[in-house]
């Protein structure tokens, strides 16, 4: 059995110690593993290495991913789709193990409905995909989001300012919630619930008269004011999945709260630190569990289906289920934070 494995869509903590975990394993049922270059990418223009026990060990602590990615999505042409199929002959691929989040795993889900064999391992930082309580790489993105939110608050304490902080998630706020939360945030602000600039100020003033003069707010990339009916993009162009550059709303915020305020403000985005380096523990061993069971539903023959985690244990579900919809913010996890608002 020759099993392809690629990993799409933005890199994150654990991506490498998946594929480990899926060669280390499969090597046990005697396969051979084609990593496939750059995501969907790689599979359009044959780009392969060989992955071999060898070749993926020393792997488990590494960031990013050896296979390297791309926000390619191979369907969108037909001339395009009709390469993929040829090439996935042509390279003996008997499966594949698409690691990846909604745009790489929804691909999978058209390709296993055409017959392809697939599996999917569900990866985002923004831990937005359904039927699985987390992805992985989202607990590091919160251990950075933590640590900088520490640090944050010592300064804007000693210079009595306002600092909003910008965090990834671009239509749910997960970290932001988790993070602002681990961090103290005093407001936090997720795409799921569009913000009124004027409540946020209001909070802002009220801590200020009640003798803390300084303040922290979280703001999910893909917040936006009511007013704006939409979220802040950076320019126009789109990926090849439709999504535009976001970004902007850390400044957004910073402008207007000093004005309305007149307290000095600051805003910092934290950006790809949340994607980048070693995963957390948790990360590693999600991972680890999930790269484990991806190979044994291919060993099995189950194909069509994502690994999850649920509770604590490690199921599968359908990878039309889980790409049908983004699993936005669990809204008691946001009560819990609202209580801590001001
Ligand atoms: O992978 C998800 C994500 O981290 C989003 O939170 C963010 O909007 C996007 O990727 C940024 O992507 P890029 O690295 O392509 O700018």
């Amino acid at each position: 059995m020759n099993v392809g494995i690629l990993t799409g869509g933005g890199d994150c903590p654990g991506l490498n110690a998946v594929i480990r975990a899926i060669v280390k394993r499969g090597h046990q049922f005697g396969y051979e593993f084609t990593g496939i270059k750059d995501g969907w990418r790689g599979l359009l223009q044959s780009k392969t290495i060989k992955l071999t026990k060898q070749a993926v060990s020393g792997l488990l602590p590494m960031g990013g991913t050896i296979l390297g990615t791309s926000r390619t999505n191979p369907l969108k042409d037909p001339k395009d789709a009709e390469t993929l199929f040829k090439n996935i002959e042509a390279l003996k691929l008997d499966a594949i193990i698409a690691i990846g989040g909604d745009d790489t795993l929804g691909v999978a889900a058209k390709l296993h409905a055409k017959g392809i064999k697939v599996v999917g391992v569900p990866k985002t930082i923004d831990n937005d995909l359904s039927g699985t309580d987390f992805t992985f790489g989202f607990d590091t993105a919160v251990s950075i989001v933590t640590w900088a939110l520490d640090r944050l608050h010592s300064t804007t304490e000693a210079h009595q300012r306002v600092m909003v902080v910008e965090v990834m998630g671009r239509h749910a706020g997960w970290i932001a919630v988790y993070g602002g939360i681990a961090g103290g945030a005093d407001v936090i602000l997720i795409p799921e619930k569009p913000f009124d600039i004027d409540e946020v100020c209001a909070v802002i003033k009220k801590r200020k008269e009640e003798g803390k003069n300084f303040s922290l707010v979280v703001a999910a990339e893909g917040a936006y004011p009511k007013e704006a009916g939409g979220m802040i993009t950076k320019d126009k162009t789109l990926d090849s999945f439709g999504h535009a550059k976001l970004g902007g709303v850390g400044e957004f915020l910073a402008t207007e709260i000093e004005k309305r305020t007149a307290l000095e403000s600051r805003y910092v985005v934290l950006g790809h630190l949340q994607r980048g380096g070693t995963p957390t523990a948790y990360d590693r061993i999600l991972a680890t569990r999930y790269g484990i069971r991806a190979i044994e539903l291919v060993n099995e023959g189950n194909f069509g289906r994502m690994v999850a985690l649920q509770g604590n244990k490690i199921v599968d579900i359908s990878l039309a289920e889980a790409t049908a919809k983004l699993k936005t913010v669990d809204l008691e996890m946001y009560r819990i934070a609202h209580i801590f608002f001001g």
